[in-house]
């Protein structure tokens, strides 16, 4: 059995980044989830004592709150800083744009629609910094149905699939007086995309390596399998199924970008284990 890594894959610069901020502060605790990687959660708590704490009204004044890479609320922030917690921000640079942008555009009078997924925190902490309010669409068809305003100002979550954005774009232009689309769909998930592209279109299995929970690894998933029909999202090397290998000659890897690299290499020692 081959196997490749993509080109492109993995934690980012916006995780590596709040992992390294969580290390540096010992004994506190995370407001939410750090990262959507429950092994890498639990490696900071046992290593570096980093708690999680699920409800932010519990931090207590002098304790530390670190903010998650996919950002809070802005009342929650706010609420926080006025109970006399230690606010420490990991919140990516990449999320912090976009919370900027829909307070800016609410402010300045246009119709905010975000397409993202509601329940996810990013969106949640985005849509709280859009003054006036704003609409979250999953996809075209939620767009078709609104009773659409002149002036539109188009935000996508930092991790959703770019072809997709540029369907609810393309709708939109036309119908509309104004409508200002922000890119603001990250780096490293376009550098990944490519590259699970790319790499999906020569493989005969593809496994995609994350939390089933993360959104990133879920729109990778996705884009294997318009390439590859052998994709499985994986969590780790317990997840493997080594029937799919049975008759393959090359696998193909990729992982979503709060997915470390020790268990990557997890996965492909299994591979090479028991897979001739
Ligand atoms: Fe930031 Fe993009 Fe990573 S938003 S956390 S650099 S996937």
């Amino acid at each position: 059995m081959k196997i490749e890594l993509a080109e492109n894959y993995g934690f980012c610069f916006g995780v590596k980044r709040a992992i390294k901020i969580a290390e540096e502060n010992q004994n506190a605790s995370t407001y939410g989830p750090l990262i959507h990687n429950s092994k890498e959660i639990a490696r900071l708590d046992k290593d570096f004592k980093v708690g999680l704490v699920d409800d932010f009204t519990t931090f207590k004044a002098g304790e530390t709150a670190i903010v998650r890479t996919h950002g809070i609320q802005k009342q929650e922030l706010a609420a926080l800083n006025v109970a006399g917690v230690n606010v420490i921000d990991a919140t990516c640079p990449y999320v912090t744009k976009p919370q900027e942008i829909a307070q800016e555009m609410s402010e300045a009078g246009y119709s905010v629609i975000i397409f993202g997924d509601a329940e996810h925190p990013e969106i949640k902490g985005v849509e709280s910094y859009a003054t006036h309010g704003a609409i979250i669409v999953n996809n075209v068809s939620d767009v078709v149905n609104l009773n659409l305003r002149e002036k539109i100002a188009l935000i996508a979550q930092t991790t959703r699939k770019v072809e997709d954005y540029m369907e609810i774009a393309n709708y939109l232009i036309p119908r509309c007086k104004e409508v200002r689309v922000f890119n603001t769909i990250c780096h490293a998930t376009f550098d990944n995309q490519d590259a699970i592209r790319k790499i999906s279109k020569k493989a005969d299995v593809m496994l995609i390596i994350g939390g089933k929970n993360s959104s990133n690894t879920k729109q990778l998933s996705s884009i294997s399998h318009d390439y590859c029909a052998n994709s499985h999202h994986i969590e780790d090397e317990n997840d493997l199924d080594f029937d799919w290998f049975k008759n393959k000659q090359f696998c193909g890897i990729s992982a979503g970008a709060s997915t470390p690299d020790w268990i990557i290499q997890n996965v492909v020692s299994s591979i090479e284990e028991n897979v001739n």
